[in-house]
């Protein structure tokens, strides 16, 4: 199962969320890949020294999709980091995906800033006829308010793309613990951090499980 985490938009969470997801699914068992298609390489280092059983970390650029192909038959799960800017990666990658997330912050200039990967994503389906399920993920959302219903119709005016349940709210955990080369619940497991990515895998798993029925 493929799962491309992307977003034109810099600084959204694409390279954290990828990096909880796929730590958080080897540690439920799976084998998982990481393939960081960033010539940031944020996922890459941020793991670099930190030997995680059942999680390999690939880097890519512009032969994502090639790799993507090479590797798919050796993991359960395929979580792929995309870059901001680079149409081109994140369009090769959306190709080869099983479902497409798209982190976002909850505020109207961010959201407004999807169109483009929004459209791109429905030039992919066009392309590969296939339908990809598509979703955005609300990140960085303020603990202390509650912005979600609003920010959920001001989404659902714009797009046609669904809001996942889960979201990510803004909090120290997300930083701290990939110091240690450790998701959120790893590095404590009843955090608030932990919780909602325990959410988030709950969520995507299943929509992948219902996917593949
Ligand atoms: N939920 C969160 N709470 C607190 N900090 C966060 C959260 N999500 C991301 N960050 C921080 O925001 C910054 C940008 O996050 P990240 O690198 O994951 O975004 P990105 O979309 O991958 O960026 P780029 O487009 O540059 O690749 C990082 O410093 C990260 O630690
Ligand atoms: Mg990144």
């Amino acid at each position: 199962m493929i799962v491309t985490l992307t977003n034109q938009k810099g600084g959204c969470g694409k390279s954290t969320t990828a990096l909880n997801l796929a730590l958080g699914t080897a540690a439920l068992g799976y084998d998982t890949a990481l393939i960081d298609a960033d010539e940031q390489k944020s996922c890459v280092e941020t793991l670099r020294e930190f030997d995680k059983p059942r999680l390999t970390v690939y880097e890519s650029g512009k032969g994502v999709d090639t790799l993507v192909r090479e590797v798919e038959d050796t993991f359960q799960f395929v979580f792929i980091d995309t870059p901001p800017h680079s149409h081109h990666i994140m369009f090769k990658a959306m190709a080869v995906s099983d479902i497409i997330i798209i982190p976002l912050q909850a505020s109207p200039l961010d959201i407004r800033s999807a169109k483009r990967t929004i459209e791109a994503c429905e030039q992919v389906q066009k392309e590969v006829k296939r339908t990809i399920p598509c979703y955005f993920l609300l990140n960085r959302v303020n603990p202390r308010t509650n912005l979600s219903k609003e920010i959920g119709s001001y989404i659902n005016e714009l797009y046609s793309v669904p809001l996942l349940q889960a979201r990510l709210h803004n909090r120290v955990a997300y930083a701290q613990s990939l110091m240690y080369g450790k998701s959120v619940i790893e590095y404590n497991r009843s955090s608030d951090a932990a919780l909602e990515v325990r959410k988030l895998l709950k969520e995507v798993h299943l929509i992948m499980k219902k996917h593949n029925e």
